[in-house]
């Protein structure tokens, strides 16, 4: 996908999730209304939710997709991403030593941290696609973004309309 194309989808993505994300400052609530909205806008997303950190292993939450993992440990891009405490591209997951194949038809895969508001990480976000190569510097800044939504302070609105 052109690039200014892309930047241009996640920053209406972004906005609208600003909006959406105003009922409730509950986390799970949050993960899964991000999954949703993600999920169907981008063609090249084939899988895109959280895994939650539980002490040493990432026990999955919110997702679109195919039927997923639903623990992750000792290895995988996600705990790396945990470890490193940043974001992680990678252009092809079968030249990453110990990646998780929680469906083979994944080939690329971005892993971004889900901070809380001490710099701690709580969760991740994590995104596969079934092309090579798929995700980029424009995929980690705004996805950066989002999961940043997902413990930020918004102005709740209690107006149940909507
Ligand atoms: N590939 C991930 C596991 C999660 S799935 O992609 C949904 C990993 O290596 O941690």
């Amino acid at each position: 996908m052109e690039s200014r194309k892309k930047a241009a989808r996640y920053e209406r993505i972004t906005q609208q999730l600003k909006g959406l994300l105003t009922k409730t400052a509950d986390p799970v609530a949050r993960m899964a209304t991000v999954a949703a909205v993600l999920g169907h806008k981008f063609d090249y997303y084939f899988w895109c939710g959280f895994y939650r950190l539980m002490e040493d292993k990432l026990i999955v939450g919110p997702y679109q997709g195919p039927v997923a993992c639903q623990v992750l440990e000792g290895r995988g891009v996600c705990l790396e991403a945990v470890k490193q405490k940043s974001t992680i591209v990678v252009p092809n997951v079968h030249e990453f030593p110990g990646h998780i194949a929680c469906d083979s038809r994944s080939n690329s895969e971005i892993v971004v941290p889900v901070f809380d508001n001490n710099g701690g990480i709580l969760a991740v976000l994590d995104v596969d696609s079934k092309e090579f190569g798929a995700f980029d510097e424009t995929d980690a800044r705004h996805l950066e973004k989002i999961s940043g939504l997902i413990y930020q302070h918004l102005e709740i609105s209690n107006d149940q309309k909507d």
